[in-house]
């Protein structure tokens, strides 16, 4: 077995809700069983979210809008936007820790603790140099809305040779070169594109430019979080394709988190799903989508059109909000049409199942549907 790419450990991440905060703490849920008290106004919503990405593999993420995937990916990548923050967890990069095990506990006034916090800023700096570097040069990011990932009022061509710059001794017209043949690479007119600001972009050809952005740094991980949202279907399959074909040429693990089983279908070598905020079921695609094990995987399968089927399973119910989630029993009860009472005696955790890992009480004895 390969050593993995890139990892993540027992991840959490809180958001800044504090609405949610003062309903926990009149409901006296004060201190959360997972992990250290969090400061007044923060609250749990990812929780010990972990998986692996192996070297060349396509991991695809998915799960209905609000499960959790950004924040969880992005949390691992220390590219949080304010309002959410990695409260616990630790993140390798090709065997090496890139993150801190970082906690958002209150400062205490003793000199005790001051000390250690000291040692704890100075070893989190360390890690910070190195994660910086890393995300420089190894990691190529793909994000939702392409158009807002740019500086507005600098050209495309100098904002993707920008990593480059500043990680690497190349000169300015080996950078340029680079920047060229990247635009190229994603085919886009290069002169043009490359002196183009970013609202003379449309939004595929934005899509096209993040692309080169990333590819410019030969990562060796791509991180594509819904990259073809908001793109016409004809748009949206020319870049998912040329996605794909980077991805088998440059040799490149990718994590692609997506919503639509379809693309997973197309893509992913492995697939996690995850609902309020953790990691329900993962394992190779071909095996969770015809074997799933756990009933929301079920329930997400069964809802994809099929030749023959004339109506739609969707999983009655809404998807809960992050900070409402239950950590004290499975957060799919209210969802599920396999509860049973030892469902709601306490939330289930990843456990290895026929292949990869489940979170179900019952997922041994359930036999459920795939395609
Ligand atoms: N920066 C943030 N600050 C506060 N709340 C956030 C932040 N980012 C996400 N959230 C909350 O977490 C929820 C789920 O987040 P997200 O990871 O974006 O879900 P997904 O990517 O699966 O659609 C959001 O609906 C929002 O309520
Ligand atoms: S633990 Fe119970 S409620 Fe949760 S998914 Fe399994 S059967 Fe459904
Ligand atoms: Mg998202």
């Amino acid at each position: 077995m390969p050593q993995p790419i890139f990892e993540v450990e027992n991840l959490g991440v809180a958001v800044n809700d504090l609405d949610a905060a003062r309903r926990r703490s009149q409901q006296g849920v004060m201190v959360e069983p997972y992990g250290p008290a969090l400061p007044f106004g923060w609250v749990d919503a990812i929780l010990d979210v972990s998986f692996s990405v192996f070297p060349g593999e396509v991991f695809a993420i998915v799960g209905e809008s609000g499960s959790g995937k950004t924040l969880s990916v992005m949390g691992s990548l220390g590219l949080l936007s304010p309002g959410a923050k990695v409260s616990r967890g630790t993140v390798r990069f090709d065997g090496q820790q890139i993150r801190p095990t970082r906690s958002l506990e209150r400062q205490r006034s003793s000199r005790w603790r001051r000390k250690v916090r000291k040692r704890e800023r100075f070893l989190e700096e360390l890690l910070d140099d190195e994660w910086r570097h890393i995300m420089g040069t190894e990691v190529g990011v793909l994000f939702q809305n392409a158009l807002g990932g740019w500086n507005p009022v600098e050209i495309i061509g100098a904002q993707a040779g920008e990593s480059l710059d500043e990680h690497t001794e190349l000169t300015i017209t080996e950078i340029q070169d680079r920047v060229l043949d990247a635009l190229g690479e994603v085919q886009l007119p290069k002169q043009s594109k490359y002196l183009s600001f970013p609202n003379e972009l449309s939004r595929g050809q934005a899509q096209r430019a993040m692309l080169a952005a990333a590819l410019v740094k030969a990562p060796r991980l791509l991180v594509a979080d819904e990259p073809l949202t908001g793109l016409d279907a004809g748009v949206a399959a020319a870049i998912l394709k040329l996605i794909r074909d980077m991805q088998v040429k440059r040799k490149m693990a990718m994590i692609f988190i997506t919503h639509d089983l379809a693309q997973v279908a197309s893509l992913a070598d492995r697939v996690a799903i995850m609902y309020g905020g953790r990691i329900v079921e993962v394992g190779p695609v071909d095996e969770v989508f015809h074997h799933p094990q756990h009933p929301y995987a079920e329930g997400l399968l069964g809802a994809l059109p099929r030749p023959g089927v004339d109506r739609l399973r969707p999983i009655a119910g809404d998807v809960p909000k992050l900070t409402e989630v239950p950590t004290s029993e499975c957060p799919l009860v209210p969802r599920c049409d396999y509860a049973a009472a030892i469902c709601s005696e306490a939330s289930p955790g990843l456990v290895p199942g026929r292949s990869g890992e489940v979170a179900c009480f019952r997922s041994e004895e359930l036999e459920l549907r795939g395609i």
